[in-house]
């Protein structure tokens, strides 16, 4: 049967504005335009082929077979991590010891369930977890702490500190980069453009955002998004560490390269890393695109569609599931 033109069309410009891309342009025409000049009905898709494009059939190529990865030990040579990334504010040369505020410090006693070895982030050394993190022993009050926190300088330009939300008993954390400037202006993860695309794709996997924590490897904004700096990811990862040893979760999805390399202290790149099953301290970890980046390449759609399903295949079947 001949397929009608304007109908591919039509889907293909559906998907994209479902994905945010309002300036794909044709002919001097916006996708909006473009659609009101085709007729297209209005609406949203709901589900993960809109938001990520169609499955992959029979016909497409095979992922390769996940690969269990050793789980990571020693420091994190995350220095590549930092050199790669667009010029920093200078940020301070060490980070300050942690004093916990009064309301976190009263917490009882430690939580930690991972045992973290002192790790180092760039060549900066963050004395294990414990020190700076260890006693807030609740979500909330390692919320709380990172509220009033002045580790690194990011907190100085920073409108409101995001530490991270979501369903406290959650056994699926999805861990980004840092907050952009809607995550700035509210104190909350994910809800820009970029956030609006993980919910669906959570939602796609047939998870809400309740049933999720959703977090960052910095909780404060860098000025203009430009990338983490190492010492501010040495300064900053004892509360994602802390948070995560709290949680336990069965499946982590790291979203993006500075989530993949801080939480695997490698420096390999994104591409190499996906397609596995990682292990943070035993627990199974899947690297995945950063939403931001799937708006900016569409061709990222399908490899992200098969790792979150994949993450949720591992939620599924793992123990106590
Ligand atoms: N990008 C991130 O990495 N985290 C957010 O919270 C928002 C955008």
């Amino acid at each position: 049967m001949p397929v009608d033109a304007r109908d591919r069309l039509r889907q293909y410009l559906l998907q994209r504005k479902e994905m945010g891309e309002q300036d794909l342009v044709l002919d001097g025409l916006s996708v909006e335009d473009l659609l009101k000049v085709i007729g297209a009905p209005g609406g949203r898709a709901a589900n993960l082929e809109a938001a990520l494009g169609p499955r992959p059939t029979k016909q497409s190529k095979p992922s390769p077979r996940p690969e269990i990865i050793a789980p990571p030990s020693g420091a994190i040579p995350v220095a590549k991590i930092a050199a790669a990334a667009k010029p920093a504010a200078k940020p301070a040369a060490k980070p300050a010891p942690f004093a916990p505020p009064a309301a976190a410090a009263s917490a009882a006693a430690a939580n930690v369930v991972f045992d973290f070895p002192p790790i180092s982030v760039g060549g900066v050394l963050v004395d294990g977890v414990a020190p700076y993190a260890g006693g807030l022993t609740t979500l909330d009050a390692i919320a709380a702490a990172v509220g009033v926190c002045t580790r690194c300088p990011l907190h100085s330009t920073a409108t409101n500190a995001v530490p991270g939300e979501g369903n406290p008993d959650a056994k699926f954390v999805c861990v980004g980069e840092a907050p952009g400037a809607t995550e700035d202006a509210t104190g909350r993860p994910f809800i820009g453009r970029a956030g609006d695309l993980l919910t669906k794709i959570l939602e796609a996997i047939k998870l809400k955002r309740e049933d999720v924590f959703i977090c960052n490897v910095l909780k404060h904004r860098p000025p203009g998004n430009r990338n983490p700096a190492a010492e501010e990811i040495a300064a900053c990862s004892p509360y994602l560490l802390q948070q995560l040893a709290i949680l336990r979760p069965r499946v982590i999805l790291a979203l993006g390269t500075f989530a993949a390399q801080t939480l695997l202290q490698t420096t390999q790149p994104i591409g190499k890393l996906r397609g596995q099953i990682h292990r943070f301290y035993g627990v199974p970890l899947i690297v995945t695109y950063h939403p931001a980046a799937l708006l900016r390449n569409p061709n990222w759609k399908r490899p992200a569609w098969e790792d979150v399903q994949l993450a949720r295949r591992i939620f599924d079947n793992a123990p106590g599931a």
